[in-house]
């Protein structure tokens, strides 16, 4: 009789066990972590980060405040011309590719760039033949660089200013490129416009060219 009272009772004792086993797992909230000795430390009271309200909320914190207006990023560079035909002459004159930059190897660096987000359009030598064009997919020719570059008109500030806000059908490219992205691209699609060479090649190819001119012009006509 005695063996079985303690039967019953660890009988007891293991399905009290197991039903409160089970109860855990069946909580409303399936993310509690069950019974909780001191619930402070499992939930905070602390808001959400980045939420909008925390600029109300953290008036007096130094943290997640908006920057005072005006701020500029490190290494961000503004760009001060507007997207009209003033900013784009304005750039035009004032607006130069930093003198650091200026070498045959930032130069191919462009052509990265170059090949992800202009090429399609304006082609692998920058003769608006690119492949969009070709297959009369996109309807609008961009204008050859070569072209642009006789007239004089490929200059780093407009180019510049044609990647930062786009002109007439082309698009803005300011999201995809950085400040100094666009500086390498600049560099890239002047070297285009040079022919795909090297500004000390094209200036040798300019001053023979000049010579050979100068030379047909004054050199005498012989009687015959
Ligand atoms: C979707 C096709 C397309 C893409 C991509 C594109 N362009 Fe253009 N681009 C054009 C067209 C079309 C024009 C002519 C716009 C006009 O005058 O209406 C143009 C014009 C230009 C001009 C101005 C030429 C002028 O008249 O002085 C420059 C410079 C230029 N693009 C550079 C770039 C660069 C650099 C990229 C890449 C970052 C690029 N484009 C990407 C289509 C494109």
């Amino acid at each position: 009789m005695k063996v079985k009272k303690y039967t019953i009772l660890a009988l007891g004792t293991v399905a009290f066990a197991s039903a409160a086993m089970f109860s855990s797992c069946v909580k409303e909230n399936p993310d509690s972590p069950g019974m909780e000795f001191m619930p402070d430390m499992y939930r905070g009271v602390g808001p959400e980060a980045n939420l909008e309200f925390i600029n109300d909320a953290m008036k007096d914190s130094m943290t997640n405040l908006l920057p005072p207006d005006g701020t500029v990023a490190r290494g961000w560079t503004p760009f001060p011309y507007e997207n009209n035909a003033m900013g784009d002459s304005l750039a035009s004159a004032f607006w130069k590719v930093p003198a650091s930059m200026r070498n045959d190897s930032v130069e191919m660096e462009g052509k990265f760039y170059y090949d992800r987000f202009c090429v399609y359009c304006h082609g692998d030598a920058g003769d608006g033949q690119g492949k969009l064009v070709t297959s009369e997919k996109y309807p609008n020719q961009p204008p050859s660089y070569l072209d642009l570059n006789k007239k004089g008109t490929l200059t780093d500030g407009h180019v510049y200013h044609v990647i930062t806000y786009g002109k007439g059908v082309m698009g803005s490219h300011a999201a995809q490129l950085s400040p100094e992205e666009r500086w390498k691209v600049v560099l890239y699609v002047e070297r285009l416009g040079r022919g795909n060479i090297s500004m000390a090649e094209y200036q040798k190819k300019m001053t023979e060219t000049v010579a050979t001119d100068s030379t047909k012009a004054t050199a005498p006509v012989q009687p015959k």
